[in-house]
């Protein structure tokens, strides 16, 4: 059996895959773009696994996507490939609209022509996984109750609004087409190998190179964070045992003001990495000016998840929180190959080698 993966070279993506072969042999065919967010040294570790196979492919290369559906004949589509940074598709949405919509619209064709014409039962046994966000809700007032999945769409970002359309576009496909859809609706994650432009990591990063830490506008909006391998696994359940045609909403119950999150990075680094000056990385905190129509809260109601799927989250914000920045610490070559941009070259340089290139397409 074979599960192909779109952008699992990026931070949710690549937690999913090396959590995925700690349970499982099944195989898996990672198809990524490798933009910036996307990075093989993450995945150095599977180089030589007989069940992952990496092709460098945009989502929206529809020749190719149905050539690699027709080679593996996976069981199921797991779609993560994503443009995910708000403040860049506040800058530039172009690129946003075309992965996030036309990439996932040619994705589902492309799997609804394959799934068309699978036998009955694999026909039956197919999904087409999207990983979507909470953001799609928009935001909430402060006494107001957490999303759930009968919330009303209404994205504020050019982010949000993309991701919305393509969660539009799964809808569509089942109810039109019968393709066997299912849509995640997760709040923000945290954890290992999130690219430092994302709030944690780049906090953590500024902290340790003495640099501000900027907290936006008053600092007081409010995040439900979530640590990625908790996602991960809400994933493997919803995959497999989750309704066709049904959204499910995934969140930590750890609600934040951003100000306390930073806080907290900065009160753990203060006792596991304290600054040689003795001061605290408190004193680096800095205020700037606000993201343009900042969503103000984001919260989820799990309810779904733990009452049909049986999931909870097993982290705590700072359990989560602590082995983050303990990662961060601990993976420094990782870190600088970011910091430089030398990770973007790397599959260049690495691969010149023939005999290295392993399942690389
Ligand atoms: P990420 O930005 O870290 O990774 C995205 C990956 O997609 C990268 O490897 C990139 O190279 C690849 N990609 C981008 N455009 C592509 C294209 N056209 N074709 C093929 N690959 C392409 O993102 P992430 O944080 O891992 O998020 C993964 C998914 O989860 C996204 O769909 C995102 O909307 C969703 N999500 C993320 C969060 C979060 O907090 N990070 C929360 C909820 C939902
Ligand atoms: P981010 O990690 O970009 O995720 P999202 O915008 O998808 O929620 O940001 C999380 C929150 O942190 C968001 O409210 C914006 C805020 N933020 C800052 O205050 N400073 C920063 O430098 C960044 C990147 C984010």
């Amino acid at each position: 059996m074979t599960i192909l993966v779109t952008g699992g070279a990026g931070f949710i993506g690549s937690n999913f895959i090396l959590n995925w072969f700690e349970h499982s042999n099944e195989v898996i065919v990672n198809i990524d773009k490798l933009t910036y967010a996307g990075n093989l040294q993450t995945l150095l570790s599977l180089e030589r696994h007989p069940q992952y196979h990496f092709v460098q492919a945009d989502i929206k290369d529809s020749k190719l996507i149905s050539r690699l559906l027709s080679q593996y004949r996976p069981r199921a589509v797991i779609n993560f490939a994503a443009e995910t940074h708000v403040d860049r598709s506040i800058h530039g949405p172009e690129d946003f609209i075309q992965t996030n919509i036309v990439g996932t619209f040619s994705l589902l064709e492309c799997a609804r022509n394959y799934w068309d014409e699978l036998p009955v039962t694999d026909k039956k046994a197919f999904r087409f996984l999207q990983i979507s966000t909470d953001e799609v809700y928009g935001s909430l007032l402060p006494e107001e109750p957490p999303f759930d999945e009968s919330s009303r769409y209404t994205p504020n970002s050019p982010y949000a609004a993309s991701k919305a359309a393509s969660d539009h576009l799964l809808r569509a496909w089942h109810y039109t087409y019968g393709l066997p859809v299912l849509t995640t609706n997760c709040s923000n994650n945290y954890g290992p190998r999130q690219f430092p432009e994302k709030l944690i990591p780049l906090m953590i990063l500024n902290a340790l190179e003495g640099k501000p830490l900027p907290v936006y506008g008053d600092g007081l909006q409010i995040r439900d964070w979530l640590y990625v391998q908790d996602h991960c696994e809400a994933l493997c359940k919803v995959l497999s045992a989750g309704q066709p045609g049904q959204n499910y909403n995934i969140g930590g119950g750890n609600e934040k003001t951003n100000l306390s999150v930073v806080q907290e990075v900065c009160a753990i680094l203060d006792q596991i990495r304290p600054r040689s000056n003795g001061k605290s990385y408190h004193e680096q905190i800095s205020f700037v000016t606000d993201r343009p129509g900042h969503d103000r809260r984001y919260a989820i109601d799990i309810g779904k998840m733990s009452g049909e799927l049986d999931w909870q989250p097993r982290e705590t914000f700072a359990t989560g929180l602590r082995k983050t920045i303990q990662w961060y610490l601990d993976n420094n070559a990782w870190v600088q190959s970011v910091q430089n941009g030398s990770y973007r070259a790397w599959i260049s340089t690495h691969y010149k080698d023939e005999s290295l290139k392993g399942n690389q397409e």
